[in-house]
């Protein structure tokens, strides 16, 4: 859909939408010193992220224990979590797996959800029909949990996700960057509403019979703060992280499409990166919340 048709549709449509998405974090599960999270660490996490939201996504349960430790967290504190499984190998599958098997069992009251795959399509790890069956065999496991997968939002408004729409899989998480889409601060919300428009549009009309069962949602997006990295004529700063916080995420929340910010804090221990266009990337400034657990701006939404 072209911005010029969405945004004034969108603009029609917000005073009829009385529901509101759900605002979540991504939350990484190593501390600043690189150590892994243990289940005060997450507490401690949890204490500062409450006022923001009390939903979180993580990436691997078996990694750093992340199931095992988040867990007791979450239901000391009143959070719920959307656990990761890594299906990109049979050994970190397996792993995943196996975390899951031993720790979600009673706990399934925090547990809103399970993604299996995290941007598998974008990398060309796997193909859909294997990805597929990697869900379905953690959904036959869970059948009271509602599992599903990840991606980048192109790879569902391509088709490239087809054959897990139509093979019954109903939970579908479109990551949506127009920072890294090399989108100036201006035109960011624009893009990141044509980016998830496309994405959820497609699914829709994929699924069918299935398309009123589709929980459709933002895995990840976000905005570099100070010290980060620019990309082409997406410039990093505190500033432009909160307009488009202001106007992209709170507009989406708006649209009621539930939204996984990334991160919830800067990742310290992060090495850098090397982006599509060459240079050295920093990975370290992308939290909504700083390594020592500070707010960076205002995350309240315009009413
Ligand atoms: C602004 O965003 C829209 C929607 O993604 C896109 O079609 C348009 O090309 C973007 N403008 C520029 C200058 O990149
Ligand atoms: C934070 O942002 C909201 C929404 O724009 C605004 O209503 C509120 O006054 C701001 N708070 C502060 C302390 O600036």
């Amino acid at each position: 859909m072209r911005v010029t048709s969405l945004l004034p549709a969108l603009l029609a449509a917000i005073p009829a939408v009385t529901a509101r998405g759900t605002l979540g974090l991504a939350l990484g599960n190593q501390n600043a010193d690189s150590s892994c999270k243990a289940t005060a660490d997450y507490e401690a996490d949890f204490d500062a992220l409450k006022s923001v939201t009390t939903v979180v996504r993580t990436y691997s349960a078996s990694n750093c224990n992340t199931a095992q430790n988040i867990i007791p967290a979450a239901k000391a504190k009143g959070f719920k979590v959307v656990l990761g499984v890594w299906p990109d190998y049979d050994q970190s599958f397996d792993e995943d797996f196996n975390a899951l098997k031993q720790y979600v069992p009673g706990n399934e009251d925090v547990i809103s959800g399970i993604t299996v795959g995290s941007e598998c399509l974008y990398r060309k790890s796997l193909s859909a029909q294997q990805l597929l069956s990697r869900i379905q065999q953690v959904q036959n496991q869970f059948p009271s949990i509602t599992v599903g997968t990840v991606d980048s939002w192109n790879k569902f408004a391509d088709g490239t996700a087809d054959p897990i729409v139509q093979g019954g899989v109903t939970y579908f998480l479109a990551n949506g960057f127009a920072y890294w889409q090399d989108q100036k601060i201006d035109n960011a919300t624009a893009t990141y509403f044509d980016d998830m428009s496309r994405a959820k549009n497609h699914i829709k009309q994929v699924a069918g019979a299935n398309a009123d069962k589709i929980r459709f949602g933002n895995g990840e997006t976000g905005w570099p703060t100070d010290g980060g990295s620019d990309y082409g004529a997406a410039k990093a700063g505190t500033k432009n992280a909160e307009q488009f916080f202001q106007s992209g995420v709170c507009g989406m929340l708006a649209w009621n499409i539930d939204v996984f910010y990334f991160e919830a804090f800067d990742e310290s221990w992060k090495p850098d990166s090397t982006g599509d266009n060459g240079q050295k990337m920093d990975e370290k400034h992308w939290g909504l919340f700083t390594a020592n657990r500070q707010p960076k701006f205002n995350m309240t939404c315009p009413k």
